[in-house]
Parts: structure tokens; sequence; C-alpha cells
């Protein structure tokens, strides 16, 4: 069973605190959600809180990647409202290169958020028709409790990481053990045999990096993957995708020219022990929200059986782990690339706008709450939403600060 890790927090020492009213909205999460949302309100001259449980901007990109991480699409689907990248950027900016360019941007429109204040609860109350927002805050454990008209969430949809149980993982197995949140580089993983757990971007691309710091990785791909080459004759395969959509065809004849071209491209995978679903790339990303591989080169090593494809695990034992198939490995340590959840569901309590999973159903409820980011579509989806929701919030904004204004005009 995955077990999605929830934060917990003890009742016992909450709410001592104080209470702050927001002029404004309140907004969860200062990763590029959260800062698209705070540019287009700072723009129109609506104030805003942010909130934000880390020290500092973009956390899930500061704290919790590896260090070669680029971006996986081409820069121009990965910027945010109103800025473009600079013009001396490469093509798939690096992780560093990416937060530069978010910190440049939080500059630009003066966004200050509330660091260390980790959100635990938000509940809208119907008779004010407001939202209090309680948070614990990281540093000294004092809470607060915001009083807001808006709840903007943008805390994310790799807010936590996903931590599946194996039997005999934590009782037996003695090697080192890590989420790949917390994989930083494989300089210390050399000469290491290690079991990578998971085949998304994430496993694919930490196996590739313990290759080239001269581990020894194998990878379980428990059924099927869709790998594809992250460019076609030197045009990115997303930007392919997109462009045929555009033109209206339907989505699985788009899956079939992209299978076509990643066979021509990569060969035939499953040779590899890379079962494709049988669903079409698409298709699966539409319905189940499932991304498909762009490989940056991991294909080739495991072409070349410098990373092994092992099957589904059994359990796991002191120095190894046994396949389904009854095969054993011995390992030096795991990484486990099994993937992040939404922790919407821990801390608000109202069922309208998010499923039981913590993704959004659209970008806007009924009680003044909207969501940033929990569309699946990656950065340009979270800034198409930051646009929707700045303008929709600073629209109502300026009515009323029409009619205040009126009404001062009146009694004075
Ligand atoms: C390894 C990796 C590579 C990726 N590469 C790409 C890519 O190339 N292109 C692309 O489009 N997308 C990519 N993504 C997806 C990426 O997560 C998003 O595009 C982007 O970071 C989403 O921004 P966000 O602001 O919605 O969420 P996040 O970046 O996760 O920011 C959310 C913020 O909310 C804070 N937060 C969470 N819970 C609370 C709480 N309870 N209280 C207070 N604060 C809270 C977090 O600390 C965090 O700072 C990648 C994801 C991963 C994991
Ligand atoms: C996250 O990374 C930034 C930049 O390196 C650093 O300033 C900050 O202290 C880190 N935060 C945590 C919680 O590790
Ligand atoms: C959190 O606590 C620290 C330490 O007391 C304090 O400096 C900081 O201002 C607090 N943060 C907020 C947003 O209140
Ligand atoms: C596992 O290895 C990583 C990277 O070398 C290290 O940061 C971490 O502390 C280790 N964990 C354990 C439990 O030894």
């Amino acid at each position: 069973m995955a077990h999605c890790e929830q934060p917990t927090f003890e009742p016992e020492n909450f709410f001592s605190g104080r209470c702050i009213l927001v002029n404004g909205p309140v907004i969860v999460g200062a990763g590029p959600s959260g800062l698209a949302v705070g540019a287009g309100l700072r723009q129109q001259g609506v104030p805003f809180v942010i909130l934000e449980r880390a020290n500092c901007i973009a956390s899930l990109w500061q704290n919790r990647t590896y260090d070669r991480l680029k971006l996986h699409l081409p820069k121009q689907f990965c910027q945010l409202p109103h800025v473009t990248f600079p013009q001396n950027f490469p093509k798939y900016p690096s992780k560093g290169q990416f937060i530069e360019y978010l910190e440049t941007y939080a500059r630009m429109f003066d966004i200050n958020p509330r660091f260390d204040e980790s959100v635990q609860t938000a509940k809208y109350d119907q008779t004010c028709g407001l939202w209090r927002v309680k948070t614990v805050n990281g540093s000294d454990g004092s809470s607060v409790e915001y009083i807001s008209r808006w709840l903007v969430v943008a805390s994310g949809e790799n807010a936590e990481k996903v931590v599946p149980e194996f039997e005999g993982l934590k009782e037996l197995f003695n090697g080192n053990v890590t989420h790949a949140c917390e994989y930083k580089s494989g300089e210390s993983y050399s000469g290491k045999r290690v079991l990578v757990v998971g085949c998304g971007n994430s496993g694919m691309e930490v196996a590739l990096d313990l290759c080239h710091h001269d581990a020894a990785p194998s990878m379980v791909v428990r059924s099927s993957v869709h790998v594809l080459p992250r460019e076609i004759l030197g045009k990115s395969t997303f930007e392919l995708g997109v462009r045929l959509m555009k033109w209206n065809m339907p989505i699985w004849v788009v899956d079939k020219i992209l299978l076509l071209a990643a066979r021509f491209v990569l060969g035939n995978i499953e040779r590899y022990g890379l079962k494709r679903p049988s669903v079409g790339p698409l298709q699966l990303k539409k319905t189940k929200g499932k991304t498909p591989v762009l490989d940056i080169g991991t294909l080739s090593k495991i072409k070349t059986g410098e990373i092994k494809i092992v099957p589904a695990i059994r359990r796991f034992f002191n120095g190894g782990v046994e396949f389904i198939n009854g095969e054993k490995l011995e390992i030096d340590s795991v990484i486990l690339a099994t993937g992040y959840c939404s922790n919407v569901p821990s801390w608000l309590k109202e069922g309208e706008l998010f499923s039981e999973e913590g993704f959004a159903d659209g970008w806007k409820g009924k009680s003044g709450i909207y969501a940033v980011g929990f569309s699946r579509r990656g950065i340009s989806g979270a800034s198409e939403d930051a646009i929707r929701v700045a303008q929709d919030i600073g629209k109502i904004w300026q009515k009323e600060t029409r009619q205040k204004n009126q009404c001062f005009m009146t009694i004075f």
C-alpha cells in the first residue's frame, strides 16, 4: 500500500495565538503558483499575504530536488505570467537558473511571504463569510489565525512524499533508504549497488545520475511506462504534442504519432523490459494524471546494461531484495522514487473544489476559495490558473473599493 505522508500537528499546544485580519486574500504556498498569483494581485493593487512553511520561496526546487536537475520542458513552457526567462538561459534551464528567475520574480513584484508559517487548518465560517486559516510558526511554535475573504490554495501537487510499505524494508534491510526528494547527488553512492524504486521522471534521472557517479543502479519497473525522447530531430516532443493538439487532432492520433516517433528515435524499448501501457501517453496523462517519461539519456544506459531493469519487489532482507519472480539481488542502498502527493486533505476543512486526494476539479469554488497549480499541467498550467485567479479577485476587489469610496463621498 502506498502511503502518503501527511503532516501531523499536536492539538495541545495549538491555538494560544494571535489573530490577524488580512486585507485581501491569503495565499498558501510560495512556490511558482503562489508567486504567480501574488504578481497578478500586485499589478492590480490588491494586497495579500502569502504563508509559506519553509524558510525560502520555491522550497520544492531549493530544498527537495537533486543538484543536476534541469527543467523537463523547454523554457517557454515554464514561464510565470508577465516575465520571460533571460535571453541567455539555455533551452532547458538548470535548477539554479530557474530558482534565480523565481527570486528575481519575487523581487520584481515585491512579494514578501511570511516564512516558517505552516498552515494547519483552513475553515470557512459560513456566518461571517470569512476564511479562518491557522498556522504554526516552525521556528518558535507560536500560532496565528489569519482571517480573510479569500483563500488561494497554492501548496502544490508535490507537497509531501509518497512512501510505499514493503515487507522487510524497515525491519530487515540494513542499508541506506532515501526518498528521491532527499537525494542530492550520486556522489556518496560511488561503488554502491543501489535499487531505485520507481521509473517515472525522478527514478529515471536518479538512475542516470548514479551511473555518472560510478554507482551500480537497478531500477524497478513494476508494470509499464511510457518513455518518449525529450526531442525528435532537435524539436521538443512536448512541443510537438502541444502543436498537434492545437490542430484539433484527436488525442489518440497524436498518441500514435508520438509513439511512432518514439519508436523511430528510441527503438523497441520493450526489449529492455520497459513495457508500454496499452493506453497512449497523452491519453494516460489526461485520464490518470500519469506523466510520460522524457528521456535525457537513461535509456542508453539501460541498453548498455549499466542500469539494470528489475521486476516488482516482493520483500527486502538483510543486504538485499527479492522480486516477485523469486530472483534475489544484493544491494547496499535503496532510493524511493515513488512520487509525491498533495497535503491539502490534511488541513483544508471544506469539501468543495478539492477531491479526497487533494487535487482540484477547477480553479474556483463558491466560498471565495481558489486552486492554483492542481490541474496536473506543470508550471504552464499553474500560470494559467494564476492569471484567472488574480483577475477574478481583482475584479471583486475593485468593485468593492469603488463602492466604499462612494460611501465615503456621500458621508463627507
Ligand atoms: C523533480 C521535479 C521536477 C519538475 N520539473 C518540472 C518541469 O520541468 N516543468 C514543469 O512545468 N513542472 C515541473 N515539475 C512540477 C513542479 O512541481 C511544478 O511545476 C511546480 O513546482 C509547481 O509549483 P507550485 O507552486 O504549484 O508547487 P510547489 O513548487 O510545490 O510549491 C508549493 C509551496 O507550498 C508550500 N506549502 C505546502 N504545504 C504548505 C502548508 N500547509 N503551509 C504553508 N506552506 C505550504 C511548500 O513548502 C512549497 O514551497 C517538477 C516537479 C518535480 C518534483
Ligand atoms: C533551502 O535552501 C535554501 C537555499 O539553499 C536555504 O537558504 C534554506 O535554508 C534551505 N531550507 C531548508 C529548510 O533546508
Ligand atoms: C516566527 O518565529 C520567529 C522566531 O520567534 C520570528 O522571528 C518570526 O517573525 C515568526 N514568523 C512570523 C511570520 O510571525
Ligand atoms: C543516506 O545517504 C544520504 C546521502 O548520502 C544521506 O544524506 C543520509 O543521511 C543517509 N541516510 C541514512 C539513514 O544513513
